[in-house]
């Protein structure tokens, strides 16, 4: 939001302000708040418009909850809000109206998320956990952040938690949305989706790296890539199933070595098994996405590999996906998974099968086809956060926005794009 005439003073802004109608959801709200380290008394009660008048005297707070129970029209108050905000605020809309247009309506006009009535601790928790990972990310067009590289890998604790669904979503978020030069690379030789989820062919690229590592150079990577799109190129195969996979492991390392001259960005879908025939794969990543589900076997297996990578991969510090998530329906609470693993779930990707159904239907990928609804919306939160890792700074640093007020969010540059097509509703509305 923005307020052109007023400066922003990332010294004097506070982390958090709430205006929050009734008791109820105060008292809801304050345990949150202090859990987040900050101050209970920033959780005021009122509405939309003495958040207006409030913030119409004095500084804007990083992350703002704003109260639209009292407000006759939202969306018009919302503008208001607009006005006086400064630059960079993320703002979480609370309400009691159960009414999907207006939930699609407050995204699009730049509100961060919506919570509705009666509010839950964990919800206000993983909302806000989401609105500092995306305060502390840089702006997209920060040109700090397009000189750097940053290498993701995507690892599934178990087969089908939807490791593929994310590492194609996120290579498509850098590359379409955020025009970074982005490379996919799909190392699941002879199963992978990545070309298939994004209607095209995988083409023997990757076979022919793998076959003659010594010819992997600029040059054959401009040949042998996929382009999906202006930005984004795939570098995949579907090698056939009698052809065992015959390499040292070089043709990887070699390929990641290109990519970095090459690109921004670099996305591996990883499946865990390559960890343990080619464990120097990890040697120059940055980000490891360890995408979870909440299964008895995905704890242990995310316990496994949070310890191997710890013993063999120091350098990085894994982000925690869960994805797939039903709430009520899992065979291990969110809590207990948390406790189990030793660290917090950073991003919680709903169970959205009519989502995977439009994405698969449209040839796109999953937060590409599907971005009104929520697991599309958790998706670009998660791309942001990895946008924001920066050179020296510490994974964790950047989901827990315990750093300094690195890049400052315009929430219009957060507005999701029109959608291409019709969308599924998205659960939480
Ligand atoms: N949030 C979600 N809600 C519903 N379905 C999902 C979700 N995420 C992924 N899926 C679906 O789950 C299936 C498996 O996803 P995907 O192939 O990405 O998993 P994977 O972890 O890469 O599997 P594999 O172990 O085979 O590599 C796909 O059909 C995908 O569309
Ligand atoms: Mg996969």
């Amino acid at each position: 939001m923005n307020a052109p005439w007023k400066p922003s003073m990332p010294g004097n802004r506070d982390p958090f302000n709430a205006f929050l109608c009734d008791d109820a959801a105060l008292d809801v709200l304050r345990p949150v708040v202090i859990e987040m380290g900050w101050q209970p008394e920033k959780c005021n009660k009122g509405g939309l418009r003495n958040a207006v008048q409030s913030l119409s005297i004095s500084a804007s707070p990083n992350i703002l909850m704003v109260d639209l129970s009292e407000s006759g029209d939202p969306l018009s108050d919302i503008n208001a809000l607009a006005e006086v905000c400064e630059p960079g605020t993320v703002v979480i809309a609370v309400g009691q109206v159960n009414d999907v247009r207006l939930y699609r309506d407050l995204i699009a006009s730049g509100i961060h998320d919506y919570l509705l009535k009666p509010l839950s601790p964990g919800q206000i928790r993983d909302s806000l956990v989401n609105a500092q990972a995306i305060f502390s990310a840089p702006k997209s067009h920060d040109p700090q952040a397009a000189k750097r590289h940053i290498s993701t890998a995507v690892i599934g604790t178990r087969g089908g938690v939807g490791a593929s669904t994310l590492a194609t979503s996120l290579a498509w978020l850098f590359s379409a949305d955020n025009k970074m030069p982005t490379a996919l690379l799909d190392l699941d030789v002879h199963f992978g989706t990545g070309a298939l989820s994004l209607d095209l062919e995988p083409g023997r690229g990757l076979t022919d790296a793998i076959e003659n590592p010594s010819r992997i150079d600029g040059l054959f990577i401009e040949r042998a890539m996929i382009r999906a799109n202006d930005h984004l190129a795939i570098l995949s195969a579907e090698a056939p199933m009698n052809t065992p996979l015959m390499t040292d492991g070089a043709a990887f390392v070699q390929l990641e070595e290109e990519f970095r001259q090459a690109f921004e960005m670099t996305v591996i879908d990883l499946p865990r098994n390559m960890l343990i025939n080619f464990p120097h794969l990890l040697n120059d990543v940055n980000v490891v996405l360890l995408v979870v589900e909440m299964t008895l076997a995905s704890a242990r297996d995310a316990i496994r590999i949070l310890s191997w990578l710890k013993a063999n991969a120091g350098h990085i510090q894994p982000i925690i996906v869960a994805n797939k998530v039903q709430a009520g329906v899992s065979e291990i609470s969110k809590a207990d998974f948390e406790a189990s693993i030793e660290r917090k779930i950073a991003f919680t990707i709903p169970y959205d099968i009519k989502a995977a159904a439009n994405a698969a239907k449209l040839g796109q990928t999953f937060a590409d086809a599907n971005r009104s609804a929520k697991a599309g919306s958790v998706i670009r939160d998660l791309s942001k956060a990895v946008m924001g890792v920066g050179d020296g700074e510490t994974v964790d640093e950047v989901v827990k926005a315990k750093s300094s007020l690195l890049g400052k969010l315009d929430l219009k540059a957060l507005m999701p794009k029109k959608d291409k097509a019709k969308q599924p509703v998205p659960a939480k509305a």
